[in-house]
Formats: C-alpha cells, sequence, structure tokens
C-alpha cells in the first residue's frame, strides 16, 4: 500500500505565507493520515525556480537568479521543518536530477510526435506564467487570471499537441468520478477543455533561466517553460527516466493545489502524462482561496498573514485546526484573528479540552484514575454506534480531503460524549448506588475522546498524543486497527495533566500597519546586506539577574538582564521550552538591544536575546547564544 502526496512547488518569488501554509498542512494531514494507516505514503513538496518571472525577481533584488533561489527557497524549507510538516523530501527544480529528468521527458514526448517548432505569437502574463488568446484578456490587455497587464511576445518556441487529448481529457473526466475534488470544480475544467484547447507553447527563447531543452535537439537558445519544468518536478522526485526507485508510488497520486492553479493540473499535466504514457494521478483536490480580514492579500498592502506569526501567537496546532475546519475544502476562507480565537475557545478549549479534564477528574474520584471498559456496550450501546457512525464519516470525508467535515464529524463524536455526561449526570448514579452505570459511562467517553484522539492526530498530532500520554495508551498503526476499524474497547489508566488549550481573551498579533508594510518592502529587497546594514543592529552581553516564567503561557520567560546599564532590561523569550527559568540566572546572554520595545502577552520586552534554532528529526532545538569566557555586561558585539 504507497501513496504520493503533493503539494505545488512554489514559486522563489514571494515568501510563505498562509496560502502555502495552508496547503501544506492539508498534504501533512493527509500524509500522517495513511500513515497511521499503515500505507507507505511519499510525501512531496519543494520550490518553483526557474521561468522569467524569477529571473526578474532576481534582477530587482540585485542578485543572480540561483542565489536569491537558494535564500528563498530555505526560507520555505524551514518554515516547513518549524512546523514538522512530515514531508518526505524537499524538490528544487534547480536540482541536477530534477533538471536531467525533465530534458528525458521532453525527449519522449518528442519522440512520440507531441512536440513540433514553430512560431508564438500572443499573450503573455508573467505573474501566472501562462499564455492567453485575445479573446479571454481582460480589456484587451490584461491577465484574466489575476488582472495584470500581459506582454505580447512573438518568438520561435516549440509547441505540444494539446489540442490532440481532448477527447482523451474529456472521457478520463467522465470515467474517473473523483478524478478531480471537490467534485463540483470538474465542470469549470470540463467547460475550459470543450471550449478548445490550442497547442500549447513549451519553450522561450527571449530570457535564459531555465532548463535548456535536451541535448540531441541542439536547439541551445530555447529554455523549457517553466509550468512543463515544473510539472514535471512530481516525476523527478519518483526517479523517472533515472534510477525509477520510487515510481511505484505513482500508481495513487494526490496532487492538492490551490483553484488558481487547476487548470494546469488538470489539463496541461494530464495530457503531458498521456504523452509520455504514464498513468494519471489518482486525484487532483483545489482547495480555495484566503483573504485577510475580508481583504485579498497583498504584499503592496501590507496585509499578507504570516503563517510563523500567527503560529506563534496561537499555537501551531491551534493554526493547523483553524485552517483545516475553518472553511469547507475548495471555498474562499478568511483570516481574521477574531475567527480562530472562537474555534480555539469554543471548541478545542470547550468540546476537546474540558472532556479530557472531566474524564481524568471522574476517574480520579470513582475509580482512582481507572477506567475499565466491560460494561460499556451493556447500558450505552446506542452511543457507541452513533459514534461509530461518525468515526466513519470522519475518515471517508478526510479521504475526499474534505478536512472541514473530517472536523466537523469528529467534535460531533465530542459533543456526544460531553453531553452523554450531562444527560446521564453519574454523580447521580454514584449517589443512588449505581456505580456499575457511572463507572461504564466514564469508560463511554473516554472510548469516545481515544477514538477521537487517533482519528484527529493527522491534523493534531501533539495534542493527540498529549490525549493518549493522559489515558495511557499510543497512538500508532496497530491501535488505528484495534479501535478504528475494529471498533474495540480499550481499558484506561488514566493520569493528570495540563489544561490541552488555553483559551484566548484578546488578540495577540498586531494588526497590520504602514509600518509592517514599509518593514515588509524593505527587508524583501535584497537577501544580501552590507556592513552598514549589519551594522545598525546593536548587540551586547549582558547577564541574566532574574528569570521567572509567565503566568498562563507555556511560551515565555521573563528576563531582568543587567547590559552595564544603569538598570537592568525586562525582556520577554519564548524558550520556555527549552530552559527551565531558574537555570538561566547567572549566565552570560546575547542581546539585540537597540531593537523597539513591544509588549508582548502583556509585559513590556525591550531588546531581543539571540538563540540559534535548529530542527533535527522534526524536533525544534533551540540554544541560547553566550560567551565563551566571562565578558563584562555591555561589551559590544560585532
Ligand atoms: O503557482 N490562498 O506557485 P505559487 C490559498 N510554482 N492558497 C494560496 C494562496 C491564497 N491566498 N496563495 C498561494 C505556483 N496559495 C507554481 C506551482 S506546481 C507544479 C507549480 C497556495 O508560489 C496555493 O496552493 O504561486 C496555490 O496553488 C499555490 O500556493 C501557488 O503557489
Ligand atoms: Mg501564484
Amino acid at each position: 500500500m504507497k501513496k504520493f502526496i503533493t503539494t505545488p512547488i512554489y514559486y522563489v518569488n514571494d515568501i510563505p505565507h498562509i496560502g502555502h501554509a495552508y496547503t501544506t498542512i492539508i498534504c501533512d494531514t493527509l500524509a500522517r493520515f495513511y500513515r497511521l494507516q499503515g500505507y507507505e505514503t511519499f510525501f512531496l513538496t519543494g520550490t518553483d525556480e526557474h521561468g522569467q518571472k524569477i529571473e526578474e525577481a532576481a534582477k530587482k533584488h540585485g542578485t543572480s537568479p540561483k542565489i536569491y533561489a537558494d535564500a528563498v527557497s530555505a526560507k520555505f524549507r524551514s518554515l516547513w521543518d518549524y512546523f514538522d510538516i512530515s514531508y518526505d523530501h524537499f524538490i528544487r527544480t534547480t536540482d541536477e536530477y530534477h533538471i536531467k529528468t525533465a530534458q528525458n521527458a521532453f525527449e519522449i514526448m518528442f519522440a512520440n510526435g507531441d512536440i513540433y517548432k514553430g512560431e508564438y505569437e500572443g499573450y503573455y502574463c508573467v505573474s501566472c506564467e501562462s499564455f492567453f488568446p485575445e479573446t479571454q484578456l481582460i480589456d484587451g490587455e490584461y491577465c484574466p487570471d489575476c488582472g495584470k497587464k500581459t506582454q505580447i511576445i512573438k518568438e520561435e518556441s516549440y509547441f505540444f499537441r494539446l489540442s490532440k487529448y481532448t477527447d482523451r481529457l474529456l472521457k478520463w473526466y467522465e470515467d474517473e468520478e473523483n478524478c478531480i475534488l471537490p467534485r463540483g470544480k470538474k465542470n469549470e475544467v470540463i467547460s475550459f477543455v470543450k471550449s478548445g484547447l490550442k497547442d500549447l507553447s513549451i519553450t522561450r527563447t527571449s530570457f535564459d533561466w531555465g532548463i535548456k531543452l535536451p541535448e540531441k535537439l541542439n536547439d541551445p537558445k530555447h529554455v523549457m517553460y517553466v509550468w512543463l519544468d515544473a510539472l514535471i518536478n512530481y516525476l523527478s522526485a519518483l526517479g523517472y527516466t533515472q534510477n525509477g526507485e520510487k515510481m511505484d508510488f505513482w500508481n495513487d497520486t494526490i496532487h492538492i493545489v490551490g483553484k488558481d492553479i487547476l487548470r494546469f493540473h488538470a489539463v496541461y499535466w494530464p495530457a503531458f502524462l498521456m504523452s509520455l504514457g504514464l498513468p494519471l494521478p489518482k486525484h487532483i483536490a483545489a482547495h480555495g482561496w484566503w483573504t485577510r480580514d475580508g481583504k485579498k492579500m497583498s504584499k503592496s498592502i501590507g496585509n499578507v498573514v504570516n503563517p510563523k506569526e500567527v503560529a506563534d501567537a496561537y499555537g501551531l496546532e491551534q493554526f493547523r485546526y483553524f485552517l483545516l475546519r475553518e472553511v469547507p475544502f475548495g471555498q474562499d476562507g478568511d483570516f481574521s484573528q477574531k475567527a480562530i480565537i472562537s474555534r480555539i475557545n469554543s471548541e478545542l478549549a470547550n468540546d476537546l479540552g474540558n472532556l479530557l479534564n472531566r474524564i481524568i477528574g471522574m476517574s480520579e474520584k470513582y475509580s482512582n484514575f481507572k477506567i475499565n471498559s466491560k460494561d460499556v456496550l451493556k447500558f450505552y450501546a446506542d452511543e457507541m454506534n452513533e459514534t461509530k457512525n461518525y468515526l466513519k464519516n470522519a475518515v471517508e470525508n478526510l479521504e475526499e480531503v474534505a478536512t472541514s467535515r473530517y472536523l466537523e464529524e469528529l467534535f460531533k463524536a465530542l459533543n456526544l460524549a460531553n453531553s452523554s455526561i450531562t444527560k446521564y449526570e453519574p454523580w447521580k448514579m454514584i449517589k443512588n448506588g449505581e456505580n456499575e452505570k457511572a463507572l461504564a459511562l466514564v469508560a463511554l467517553v473516554a472510548n469516545i475522546l481515544a477514538k477521537v484522539a487517533v482519528l484527529l492526530s493527522p491534523a493534531m498530532p501533539q495534542t493527540a498524543k498529549k490525549i493518549a500520554t493522559a489515558l495511557n495508551f499510543k497512538i500508532n498503526t496497530a491501535i488505528y486497527n484495534k479501535i478504528i476499524v475494529n471498533g474495540e474497547l480499550l481499558d484506561f489508566l488514566a493520569q493528570k495533566t495540563q489544561p490541552l488549550f488555553n483559551k484566548m481573551e484578546h488578540e495577540l498579533m498586531a494588526k497590520p500597519t504602514e509600518e509592517a508594510k514599509t518593514k515588509e518592502q524593505n527587508t524583501e529587497k535584497s537577501t544580501q546586506i552590507k556592513i552598514d546594514d549589519f551594522k545598525k543592529c546593536e548587540i551586547k552581553v549582558g547577564t541574566v539577574l532574574e528569570c521567572e516564567n509567565i503566568e498562563g503561557s507555556e511560551k515565555l520567560l521573563k528576563f531582568k538582564i543587567d547590559l552595564g546599564e544603569s538598570a537592568p532590561r525586562q525582556i520577554i523569550s519564548g524558550i520556555a521550552k527549552f530552559y527551565e527559568a531558574k537555570s538561566l540566572i547567572g549566565k552570560q546572554v546575547c542581546v539585540l538591544t537597540n531593537l523597539k520595545p513591544a509588549k508582548i502577552f502583556g509585559h513590556i520586552s525591550d531588546g531581543m536575546i539571540l538563540s540559534a534554532e535548529s530542527s533535527e528529526n522534526g524536533e525544534r532545538k533551540l540554544t541560547l547564544i553566550g560567551t565563551h569566557a566571562n565578558t563584562k555586561n555591555g561589551a559590544v558585539i560585532g
């Protein structure tokens, strides 16, 4: 049993934002879901680094496309590492093996008679890297997809015989019910194909930053069209035309994409695959578009949601839950702090977090933390059956990438558990001497929670693990088969634990401001800096005088640091998961001292303590940077 799950490879002209995080988190959830079921899973993500758009962006930043791509690609990769995304491989289209596979594929399509040389004359949108016939343009010159101005290009070009595949494409959409998900999106694709497919220009000559054609063609002025290059990444990662090592994953492939690029995946890509004589993907699932506070996100407005900022403010698992739950898959969604707070408070803290507390509390009181399931079916067979249905629906929904409905079904099961407690009032049963029935109720709700935790683990791995630890079981394929597939019940030995989620009282992220906008624009100007830029940072040695945890926060420590100034400074730092507060007192640290003070969790923070961060086997590691020998407080680093 093998599954191949892919994200789009993201262009390196933009830094990661909430839309990229959304697609990647959906794929991560699917990969974890199939691994849980015992599938061998290959989860692929990466970056798309060639083409006119990247060449132009690099030029604007005053650097070469490769140096530019290296820097931005690393940003994507490190964000996915920070988010503990369980990708199996990160591909870059500048990787040698990819370049080779793209050339091999071009050669095969050429040999099959699907590529011919001609001249392209028409309209091109650099932002979408897409050609358009004049009839589709808005006001005769603007891109119908993104609204930007198109360019007229006239150049020698190789063409792919896309039109030849019209009937086979239409037959595929008809035969394979779920080839495009949600199924409703299929009509758009069909009508695009029916409106008439033109042969596709697949090489360019007016710039250099792309993959050269196979040597055999002896036509060095051409580079491959970036979309042909990019789509082939899905095959290069599997070793296609090279060692072919992973090609057996290809038979069960799911591509997750945003609706902006559905046409490339559902029309061009299957046609390329037919030309290569390869099977078509099982599913291409297209999700909707995120906006912020009802507005389109854009760099020039300065309102782009930074996914790291959201995760740092509200918690990574909370962010994952929000993204997956907030909008039905395929529809557009809106990010607002109000919306995420409401999900956290009502669903995560109340429905899920409180249920665990109630179970632990009851089991402590009634049975010394022991939960025995022997009488569950005797008293609560109906509830167990109802639960089974919800779980089955959850699984079926996730199989169709209906992420929101999958979570809804799990929460229906949690609500059943919560309402059973209210309905049967076990405390009254105990008073009335119906101990057996009361203990069976605790076992019922504990089993519901355990089953939900197993099925929630793909979406919220850490939360599920905490629940499993509190109930003393492990989440793995064996337990999935036992309690989800076979529907068995477990006995538990519960233990006390921290609340799963804190309720949020106020918004934790600053609103996008003019200042944020200029800052973002400035930091994006270049990936390299001059020494004068570095000198703007004032970094000094200081000694930790006091350090304590901040109440209500798992992450933050409050420091008083002697920086050789007239009074110690207060600095808040998000390192509580890595250091015990007391252990840092007396230690020397390095502090960025000319950072504008900020209020974090209601406390003023005047500076930033520097640390080194990395990720090992998916686990985030963090070490404070100190001095090698005792140094005078206030010594300047540079
Ligand atoms: O198109 N809402 O790369 P790209 C939701 N390199 N999703 C969003 C989003 C938003 N506001 N913004 C971006 C490319 N996305 C090509 C792909 S694949 C062979 C080549 C997500 O950097 C969404 O998944 O423009 C969308 O499809 C993708 O980022 C586009 O990323
Ligand atoms: Mg794009």
